[in-house]
């Protein structure tokens, strides 16, 4: 694997693979890396000729900064996985080298999207999102990208970015990969003490609780019992959404056929967790 820290020199390295029937896939990361990123990267590595990973600590997609200081960091970790698992290039960029003096953020208009649950209480996530991914991919260029179910909502806004900035890049979802009791993996995870660690696996079992109970009719009283599970358990819920798979939309009449997911963000004390389930997929 090769380390590359400048936007120049990776253009460079992926020149030659520009052209069909050559592949670049491309897995942008925050590092602090688990087996969900790894799946990533086997995906990619399956189906393109080179696969990149990104590891970058976006200041602007933290709306808290309190989180962004205490975002875990694991390089050395972070490479030894990548090496193991084929990575072929990581690409590691400063803070200037992504936003230069002088940088002018775009907005992106993301309509309703940008409007509820992760959008809602974390305002301004989604358009820090957007802006280092519009230059991760204007960097990369890649025909592939990769990126894990767990983050629902944000595999929408970045489809919703990729098809308003006219990329020609296709979005590969990987599902959300747990731990042996279920708690989605994450890189807040490591935030986590032990007795934490023993109340995460609370949130997966609400969504399962609404993935079984669930039935054609009236959605929010079920929606209300799972939010109850996790008060019970001394979570701060923020939400717990039953949507259309598609659109996000609340789904309050389910006619029993619509796609629908359930979404969950709630603190564990400091720690704040979200996870989601496809409920009739
Ligand atoms: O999901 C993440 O780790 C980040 O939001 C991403 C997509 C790498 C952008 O910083």
């Amino acid at each position: 694997m090769i380390l590359i820290k400048t936007i120049s020199q990776l253009r460079e390295k992926l020149a030659p693979y520009r052209n069909k029937p050559s592949s670049i896939g491309f897995v942008p990361t925050m590092g602090a890396l688990h087996a969900g990123h790894i799946s990533l990267i086997n995906s990619c590595k399956s189906a393109d000729t080179i696969c990149v990973c990104s590891i970058f600590v976006n200041p602007t997609q933290f709306n808290n900064a309190q989180d962004f200081e205490k975002y875990p960091i694991t390089i050395e970790k972070d490479i030894d996985m990548l090496e193991a698992s084929g990575c072929d290039i990581l690409f590691l960029p400063s803070v200037a080298e992504m936003y230069p003096p002088g940088d002018v953020k775009k907005n992106y208009d993301l309509g309703y999207l940008e409007t509820i649950l992760e959008g809602k209480y974390r305002p301004g996530h989604f358009q820090g999102v957007c802006q280092i991914v519009d230059k991760l991919l204007a960097a990369v260029l890649p025909d592939n990208l990769y990126m894990g179910q767990k983050d629902y909502q944000q595999c929408m806004v970045v489809q919703k970015m990729i098809d308003l900035e006219e990329y020609a890049t296709v979005l590969n979802i990987g599902p959300t990969i747990r731990e042996n009791d279920g708690l989605a993996m994450s890189s807040r995870n490591l935030r986590l003490n032990e007795t934490e660690r023993q109340q995460a696996l609370t949130i997966s079992k609400a969504l399962i609780f609404l993935k079984e109970k669930l039935r054609p009719g009236q959605t929010d009283s079920l929606r209300q019992q799972s939010e109850k599970i996790l008060t019970d358990a001394g979570y701060k819920v923020d939400y717990v959404a039953v949507a259309d798979a598609a659109t996000l939309r609340p789904v309050e009449n389910w006619d029993g056929k619509q796609l629908l997911v359930a979404l969950v963000a709630a603190f564990l004390n400091e720690v704040r967790l979200i996870d989601n389930m496809v409920i009739n997929g």
